[in-house]
């Protein structure tokens, strides 16, 4: 999908469709006619001060017979509107104005792009609403619709395709807004491209993206920008002692890796601080030894969206140029129980010299994080973000509406769930007090790999803390949003993309 600016007003747009959001507040053309001089009808907000009168009252029809009401993520058209160029007027539901929001904004932007592009339009326009400062908006429509536009049918041969969605595609997105708005439009583009690019990756099923895939993956992203991507090999990995990784990769014919990725500013950075991504990234989690019941085991192909997170992040960084270094740290692996697969109740020394008695296979996701956090703070990481679909626990405590957020740091810990809202990712802080560890005490080994039922997100995080301490450190539980459940109007089933845009932010306001 091609974007572009324009600086015409929507009626002197030419699309196929043009899309305009409509709040919840009757829409009195009436009124508007009374009220407002000519001049004064300039300054209103567009689209209400500029439609035809024809349209209006058609719009103002749809009002009066409650086929359209304004309320959000409602959708309503016009064929050939007078007044328009464009062949179709497609209203957008926004809410109660007083109550639109940049995510209002962005889900607003998505949904208008699936409608159209199920009905077979090719080129689409849409127009910023509501009072948001112009250029966030046009990154906001960009970012609404770029991600909309993601499918995840792509391994369905066009002879299926055709038969469910008519093989439809939006060719070009036209966004209302002056040119002194490109840069924002590009902003917008490259953060949902990059997220969209997660997305991709997490789709992908485990047969076809291994650990070794996935390093070729981020090799390719190295030649494509000027990140510098290093991919630390077995033996290497043996080298450095991470014997908690090699412990989970046991059972599997796929060998483990570490993706490091790294950006490095062009600029002396003003502070000494030095970012780093840690991700999950279990390309498929059997449970190992310890193995998951068969139903619902397919999903467990997106266990590596911590990690895909983290290589969408430095995508867009690679682009967007934030002032500090960041390095991401990306350890995979494949939790299988082959013949040659860790038992339960065997003991593994991590990198960091701490010994681990592994419970539970199925708790793999710790333990190669353990390794990972140690790996980035040697590295010289001084703020630590890792992101992984670590519990099920924390899914029957936040549900599929919000991430997990943990942190042994309270300052490090607000400037991250600032940086989430104004990405519009929604997350929640979870407790994370000593007491908690009293649940990690092995007769054998330094610390067991998990605790007991009752609060499992926290302990499994508390396990994590042991490795990340002493530096400012934020632990993401995302395994609750890393999938999406069921169509949503501006979104498809299946791969989110959580966190990548909150981690861009947090980069870029560092
Ligand atoms: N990958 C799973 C967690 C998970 C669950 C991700 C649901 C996405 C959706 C993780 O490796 C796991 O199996 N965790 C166990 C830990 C338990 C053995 C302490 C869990 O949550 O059941
Ligand atoms: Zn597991
Ligand atoms: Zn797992």
């Amino acid at each position: 999908m091609k974007t572009q600016l324009t600086a015409f007003p929507p009626e002197q747009v030419e699309a196929d469709a043009i899309a305009l959001i409509f709040f919840e507040e009757k829409f009195e053309e009436e009124e508007f006619e009374e009220k407002f001089e000519e001049e004064e009808k300039d300054e209103l907000p567009r689209p209400v001060a500029a439609l035809d009168a024809e349209t209006s009252s058609l719009i103002g029809e749809l009002y009066e017979n409650k086929e359209f009401s304004g309320k959000a993520l409602e959708m309503a058209w016009i064929h050939r509107p007078a007044g328009f160029l464009a062949q179709r007027l497609l209203l957008v539901g926004g809410g109660k104005s007083a109550e639109f929001s940049s995510a209002k904004m962005r889900q607003a932007a998505g949904t208008a792009l699936r409608f159209a592009k199920k009905k077979g339009v090719r080129h689409l326009a849409i127009a910023p609403a509501g009072d948001l400062d112009p250029g966030d908006q046009v990154q906001l429509l960009a970012e609404g619709a770029i991600l909309a536009d993601y499918e995840t049918d792509v391994y369905k041969t066009s002879a299926s395709k055709r038969e469910d969605q008519a093989g439809s595609k939006i060719e070009q997105l036209t966004i209302l807004g002056g040119r002194e708005h490109n840069s924002r439009l590009e902003r917008g583009k490259a953060i949902a491209e990059a997220q969209n690019f997660t997305r991709e990756l997490v789709n992908e099923p485990g047969n076809l993206l291994t650990p070794s895939v996935l390093a070729a993956r981020a090799i390719q992203l190295g030649y494509d920008t000027e990140l510098e991507v290093e991919v630390l090999r077995k033996s290497h990995l043996e080298d450095l002692k991470m014997g908690a990784l090699l412990g989970v990769a046991q059972g599997s014919v796929e060998p483990p890796v570490i993706i490091v990725v790294r950006y490095r500013p062009k600029r002396r950075p003003r502070s000494d601080e030095h970012l780093g991504f840690v991700g999950k990234a279990v390309t498929f989690d059997t449970g190992g030894i310890s193995i998951k019941p068969s139903e619902g085991m397919e999903k467990m192909k997106y266990d590596m969206a911590g990690g895909a997170a983290m290589l969408g992040a430095m995508k867009a960084l690679a682009e967007l140029k934030p002032a500090i270094p960041v390095t991401a740290v990306i350890p995979s692996v494949e939790n299988m129980p082959g013949a040659a697969a860790q038992r339960p109740g065997d003991v593994v020394t991590s990198m960091s010299g701490k010994t681990i008695e592994v419970l539970n296979t199925d708790a793999e996701g710790r333990l190669i994080l353990a390794d990972a956090l140690t790996y980035a703070q040697q590295q010289g990481c001084t703020h630590l973000v890792d992101a992984a679909t670590l519990t099920g626990s924390i899914v029957v405590a936040l549900g599929h509406e919000r991430v997990g957020v943990f942190s042994n740091n309270g300052s490090w810990q607000e400037r991250f769930l600032a940086a989430s809202e104004v990405a519009g990712e929604k997350m929640w802080p979870m407790p994370l007090d000593e007491e908690y560890k009293d649940q990690l005490k092995s007769p054998i080994a330094d610390l067991p790999n998990i605790g007991t039922r009752w609060g499992g997100s926290i302990t499994a995080a508390m396990f994590l803390k042991q490795f990340a301490d002493p530096a400012a450190w934020i632990h993401l539980d995302i395994a609750g949003m890393a999938w999406i459940e069921k169509d949503k109007p501006y979104l498809p089933e299946g791969p989110s993309g959580i966190p990548v845009r909150t981690l861009i932010q947090v980069a870029m306001d560092s």
